[in-house]
Order: C-alpha cells, then structure tokens, then sequence
C-alpha cells in the first residue's frame, strides 16, 4: 500500500492563497455589522489611538474542533497599519503584552495545579469549564498624552467547544476593569469606536452608561480580521452586515435565561420550554424591545425600497421591489421578507422569515429591482396531535423590512404533508403559553391559493435499499461480514493511512485497501480547513492530533503541536488552508453566493490537501447566546441558517468527490455537558425550528454527509435514533450520503457503538479496532443483521469510489495489479 503525501515541500505563497485570503477578506467585511454612527465613521483622520485586548491578542475565531490554523493572522493594529493609518498608542498596546503575559502564566500554572487533583479523563472538561479571561490593560490617566481626537477599543471575548459561557462578568458581562478602562478612554478622546471581537452576544448595557460614537459588530473575522475591519472603519468598504441574532438588552431577556446549560438544576435535562418561540420569535411574541433587532445593521448610505408586486404561482410567491441608494456613497442593502401564518389551532410567530436577498453593489442615484421567493409550504406548521404539517385557512400576511407589501389567502385548511410521528417524550415539560397574534387589518393587495391545488405529500418508511452500482456490489461481493465490521469503524488519529493528511482528524480505514476500499481523510471546520500548517514526515502521525478542543483558552498560541518547528532540521512539509470568518459572520453577509464562493475556495483546498470529507458546515441555532459554540454556528433563524448551509455545500460538492458534512444533527444546542445531556423537546418545535435548517441544506446541497451530534433528544442518544437518523432524514428529507458520529459520541453508557448501523448511522468516528469486534459480537448475538452492517458499508464503498482520491487508487492498482487480478 503505497501511502500519498499532499502537503507541499515548499513554504512559497501560491496564487491560490493569495486568492482565497482576498474572498475571506471580503466575506469578514461584508458581514460586519455597523451598530451605532454619529458620522465618526468612516474615519477622516489619519492617526487614530488603539486600545483593548482585541488589538493584538485578537480572537480570530472560537476554541476547539474549529480553530485554524493559517499562514498568518491580521489583527486589528497590523490591518490599521498596513491601511495606511498610524497608530498612537504603540506603548499602552505594549505594555498591555506584559500584563497579558503575566495574567496567562499565573493561569497556566494555576491551572496545572488545580489539574493535579483532577482525573487524568477529566483534565479536558476542567479546562473547558474554566478558561482564561482577558485582562483589560491600564486605565488612562494623567500622563497619557493624546495625540488625536480618535480613540478605536477592541473588546473581545473568546468561547469555544466543551463548554457554555457564563453571565458572570469577563464572559458575557464586561468587568468593572474593563469599565473603568472604557470610561477613561471615552472621557480623554473626543469620538471612541467600539468594536465588539466577539463569537457571540454579550451584554451591551454598559453603552447606556458610557457614550460611543460608533459601534462596530466584527465578530471573530479569521485571517484577513484586521484587514478586513480596516476596510469598513476607512470606508473603503461600506457596511452592508446585518444581525444574524437578536440582541437583548438583557440575558434575562432570553426565553432560557433562568435554565440553560449551567443553570439547570437537572444538569441532564434540558427542556425547551419555549417551544418554537426562538430568537426574534420569542422577542416578538413576548413584545421586548431588543437592543438590535435581528436583521438589524446601518450603512454609510441610505436606501429607499419601493414595493412594485407579488406574483404567486401555485405554491411560490414572489414578491419584488426596487432599490435606489439615495444617498452619496455605493453600497449594498439586504432585503428581508417575512411571513405572518393565521393562527387558528396553532399558535404561531408574529412573524417568520421566508426570504432574502442582497442587492449589488449599487452607486448613488442607481437603482436595482430584487425579487424574493418562497414556497408557502415551507410555512406550513407542525400539528403535534395529527402529525401532519398544515397550512391554516385565512390571510398570510407579507413584510419587506417592516413595512407590510400584501396578503395570501387560503381558502380552507390545507395538509401539506403527512409524516409519522417520531419524536413524542414521556417527559412532563411545562411548556410556557403564548397568547395568539393581535388580529391585523389592511388593505393590502390580496392573492389567493386554493387549498384544492395542494397535494399533500406522505412517506414511505420501508428501511431504505441498498445502495447498489457494479462497482458496488463486486466489492461487496468479496468482504466478510468481519471486514464490514471493520469498514464501518473509522481509524484513531494514529494510522495506517494511505492518505496522509496532516491534522485530518479523522479517516475512514485504509485495512481494506486490496479488497478495492481506499481510506478517506476528514478535516474539521467551519473557518476552512483545519489542517497543520507545518509538519516534519517522521512525526506525520504525532502532527495528525486534533487541536486539542479549548484544553486552555488561548494555549492554542504556544502548544499547537506542529506550528513552530521552522527551525528543525527536519524536511518540513507545508499546508496554508485558509482561516475564514466564522458561521456567524458569514450569514451576517446575508449573501448566499458569497457562502458558495466560501465553499467553492474550501472545495479547491481539499482537491489540493486530499480532504474529502469537510466536516462542516455546522446548523445549530442559537437557542440562548451562551452557547459555548454559537460562533460556529450561523444564526437563531432555520432559514438563514440552512440557506447559508446550503449555499456553501453546493460550492464544495461543485467540486467531484469533496464531501460536506453537516453537524451536529441534531439539537446541540449547548456544550457543557454536551455528551449526556437530554435536549427535551416537543415535535413541533424540533420539526419547525431545530431540524427545518438541515432540512433545508439536505433538500437544496444534497450533501455527502451528516455527523450526529452528541446529545439525547428526548432520552434518545441522536446516534441511535432510528427516527431521526433515517426516518427523517433519509425517508422523509431524501439522503442518500452516509451518517458519522461525533468524535467519541458512542461506546458510553447506553450510547452503544454496536447498535449504531441499525439506526442508520454508518461509520462511529474516529473509530478503535476493537470496536469493530464489539459489532461482530452484535452480529452474533442477533443485535443487529447483516443487513444493517452492509447497508451502511455500501454507503461508505460508494463514498470511496466517488472521493476525488479514488483517482489515486486507481494509480496504484497499476502497481500493485497482481495482488488485485479481479479488479485490474
Ligand atoms: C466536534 C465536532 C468535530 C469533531 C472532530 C468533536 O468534538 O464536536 O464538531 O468535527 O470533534 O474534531
């Protein structure tokens, strides 16, 4: 077996990089958000002063399974500078470096020593739980001189997987240093920009009290973070981000404020008692006022949109409207159409969003018309006692960015589609009520849709069929059920493999190589490729650990195994993936085919790295924003979340056998805990909120993989779920690639390894050989069948012939043709 290496011998820039570095670049601007301007911004001034830990120990991204790994990193001060601006406070950001250094020795070596009394299993989870938070930096006093009338802060906070963030200040809350610090800066200089380097919502009630001439959403932008943010504080781009979340004037404005995650007093049980009233949902039927509004974002323009019509044809309706930037400098405006459902027997949202679009890039005085579309269907709700989907009899009510455009009618009650139901709990929640909508009355244009012209899909639940080819079958033909245990088993980060990948965090096995199965290497996501940047041949399986998922905040810096070895005297070989901004603020673009291009970049660094399963993009909804991973995750919204998911599958599936991987299917709402917690959830909110994502990006990308995720759902392990593995997502949703587990998510308590093909999830990530003996003995004692085993090995062949490796194996047939005669 002839291994295949892909990194490169040489450290040069390709062209390709430089590419892709200048799409993340223009991705991380597109989708900062412009919170508050009193015309500071853009910045007039050529000299401008810097303070706040982002400036340099920026965060580029969350901690865990997604981090990055890039040739470089632009932070705030470096994008400044290389645009031109200078920089007055080289020696407040300085000595900011020394308290930084202190502060993270003293946790370093506290935090060893704590560990000493913690055992070895749990040394991850402790970490988790208790992170580095970033000092302030000196207060501004007397002997601060002020060189200009400017002062930018750079607030950041850092979350990332294993663990949910706290409402304690340092986390969601600034501290009182940091207070102190801000007041200082405001009070010397004449306009202060805040700039929030966050993965999520923090608490933002501290701009009551102390007054900012703008405010600057940037979330954690990736590589081009600091070029990027130059570009939209100097106005060379204009700012067309909108919220992708709302943001509460309080974390007790919430719905799961009181209950989530560590404030759960059945750390286990996690109920969503607020049902599909999410994000804005809840905002909006509870009536609170948010401090911004989902969609929300200023430009340094202005718009006027004018409603021209709606066009229905039979399900579809379209409405479109023109655009005119009235105002002085070229920009973008998104338009956001949302839908408001009679409400008969079911109770539902004030509004939902149906549709999107984002106009070019439009000069002053030009105008551009913009249709948007959806299918009525899509909105139709979940009736938890009939199990069917429907669409209520009366006026469903259209908004284009608030202002209310027409009406569809209904004439009777229609059943879009009858499913079985497959998520019912035995488990008492005590469900929070909601009152219907106040009734609207207006005169709008009124379409109509005769509920007669709906035909109403239904399913079939037969355990799907084998997938079948020539190809397929001859291999099949020639495997025992032994080696199939095996196939469906992924390999440890310590080999064999044929394809080397240094950093994949995961392969599915190479043992079968002469039966005609080659290995297939997996990268993380959701910023790019998660791969080591530098890795010398003789340690490749050593460089092949996963980043070690947040063990300590900011360790990543000085550990990360693989990154600092330039001066070893060792061949050295190079891989430079690219760090893109992450899930948030991507769909904060609001723009699809910036996510395809996103995809289409990711997909050329897999055929250029031997990736061929990205295991990303990630669908989970922000539920409550302390979720330790929503910065790897698009938004509270299922349709913006799955749209953006979709966009970017499509554009790595353009490219012939790179696979996406959706995850974490489905539920993972929270991190601590994450492994054995229950997410207790009613089937209409699972069906309307939580699963509508995956929905969506499964129907649109037909993507090759999905992960589940590590949770429960109702007391169900989601890798034993036969319902939600296959019912759903293979009977109802149609796919037809293969399911993985999350990495470790079974071979614990009830959450067997053995039983997982039964359920139709294929291939238990990332694998330990004796684990495919543990199925064996399944199969022996009847657990489970052949069936199930083959089932889920053909799927993982069929992979394997369609992975753009494949061409790979092929070669090496040629050489190794006389152990292979039936297949030569
Ligand atoms: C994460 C996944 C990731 C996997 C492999 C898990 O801990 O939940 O998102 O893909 O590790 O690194």
């Amino acid at each position: 077996m002839k291994p295949v290496l892909y990194a490169s011998r040489s450290s040069k820039r390709l062209e390709r990089e430089i590419k892709h570095c200048e799409l993340a670049r223009r991705i991380c601007a597109e989708g900062i958000v412009l919170l508050e301007n009193n015309g500071v911004l853009p910045l007039k001034s050529s000299k401008i002063a810097l303070y706040g830990a982002g400036a340099r120990h920026t965060a580029f991204g969350g901690t865990g399974s997604g981090e990055n790994n890039p040739r470089y990193n632009i932070t705030p001060e470096e994008g400044l500078r290389y645009a031109g601006l200078e920089i007055t406070t080289g020696k407040w950001l300085d000595e900011y470096d020394r308290i930084f250094d202190t502060e993270f020795f003293r946790y370093r070596t506290a935090l060893a020593k704590a560990m000493r009394k913690v055992p070895l299993m749990e040394h991850m989870d402790y970490a988790c739980a208790n992170p580095f938070y970033l000092p302030a930096g000196r207060v501004l006093n007397d002997e601060d001189t002020i060189e200009c009338d400017t002062a930018l802060f750079i607030l950041t906070r850092q979350s990332g997987e294993g663990a949910d963030r706290k409402d304690i200040k340092g986390d969601y809350y600034i501290t009182d240093d940091e207070k102190a610090l801000l007041n200082s800066v405001t009070s010397k200089y004449k306009d202060t920009v805040l700039v929030l380097n966050v993965g999520s919502v923090i608490d933002l009630s501290f701009l009551d009290e102390i007054k900012f001439s703008a405010v600057v959403l940037l979330m954690q932008g990736g590589m081009e973070t600091g070029n990027a943010l130059a570009d939209i504080l100097t106005g060379k781009v204009n700012p067309s981000g909108r919220l992708a979340d709302t943001w509460g004037n309080a974390y007790s404005d919430y719905p799961s404020y009181d209950t989530f995650s560590e404030r759960n007093p059945d750390e286990y049980q996690e109920d969503y008692k607020e049902g599909i009233f999410a994000g804005y949902r809840w905002f909006d039927k509870k009536n609170i006022k948010p401090r911004y509004a989902f969609g929300y974002g200023l430009s340094y323009t202005t718009f006027r949109i004018r409603y021209l019509n709606t066009e229905v044809t039979g399900t579809t309706i379209s409405v479109t409207a023109s655009v005119t930037n009235t105002g002085t400098v070229s920009g973008r405006e998104v338009l956001m159409l949302y839908i408001t459902c009679p409400e008969k027997k079911l109770i539902r949202e004030v509004r939902s969003l149906a549709a999107f679009a984002k106009t070019s890039l439009l000069a002053p005085n030009t105008t551009e018309n913009v249709t948007l579309s959806f299918d009525l269907i899509d909105f139709a709700g979940y009736d938890n006692d009939t199990s069917d989907f429907i669409l209520e009899e009366g006026g469903y009510y259209l908004t284009l960015n608030g202002e209310p455009v027409s009406i569809i009618g209904l004439d009777k009650d229609a059943v879009t589609e009858k499913v079985a139901p497959l998520f019912r709990s035995e488990r008492k929640i005590e469900f929070i009520k909601f009152d219907k909508n106040p009734s609207s009355k207006t005169d709008l244009p009124r379409y109509q849709i005769k509920a007669s012209d709906i035909v109403t899909v239904t399913h079939d639940y037969e355990v799907p069929a084998f997938e079948t080819s020539e190809k397929i079958d001859e291999i099949v033909s020639r495997l025992s059920v032994k080696e199939m245990c095996r196939l469906i088993v992924g390999r440890t980060y310590l080999g064999p493999y044929r394809h080397r990948v240094f950093g994949a965090v995961g392969y599915t096995t190479s043992k079968l190589f002469y039966k005609g199965i080659d290995g297939m290497a997996m990268a993380d996501g959701p910023q790019g490729l998660n791969l080591t940047r530098i890795s010398t041949k003789p340690l490749h399986n050593l460089f092949a650990i996963p980043t070690l998922p947040s063990a300590l905040r900011w360790i990543h810096k000085v550990s990360r195994i693989g990154t600092s070895d330039e001066k070893t005297k060792k061949i050295l070989y190079y891989q430079f993936c690219t760090s893109w901004p992450n899930e948030t603020l991507v769909a904060q673009t609001w723009d699809v085919e910036l996510a395809r291009m996103q995809g289409d970049a990711i997909g050329k660094e897999m055929l250029e790295y031997g990736v061929v399963f990205w295991l990303a993009p990630a669908l989970n909804i922000h539920r409550n924003p302390l979720c330790g991973r929503n910065y790897e995750y698009y938004s509270e919204d299922p349709v913006l979340t799955g749209k953006m998911a979709a966009y970017v599958s499509k554009g790595v599936e353009a490219h012939k056998g790179c696979f996406v991987t959706l995850k974490h299917f489905a539920a993972n709402n929270l991190e601590t805990k994450r492994n054995r917690s229950s997410s207790n959830v009613d089937e209409r909110t699972l069906r309307e909120i939580y699963l509508k994502a995956f929905r969506i990006a499964v129907k649109e990308s037909d993507p090759g993989s999905v992960m589940c995720s590590y949770n429960k759902i109702n007391g169900v392990y989601t890798a034993l779920d036969y319902n939600l593995q296959t019912a759903v997502l293979r009977n109802e949703w149609g796919f037809t690639g293969l399911v993985m587990t999350d990495w470790f998510a079974t071979g614990h308590d009830e959450s067997l390894d053995e039983l997982c093909c039964k359920a139709g999830t294929d291939l238990i990530m990332p694998g330990r050989p004796f684990i495919s003996s543990k199925i064996m003995k399944a199969y022996k004692k009847g657990l489970i069948s052949r069936d199930d085993i083959e089932r889920s090995a053909r799927r993982i062949i069929k992979a394997a012939l369609e992975s753009h490796t494949h061409k790979t194996y092929l070669h090496s047939l040629s050489v190794t043709a006389d152990r292979l005669p039936h297949l030569s």
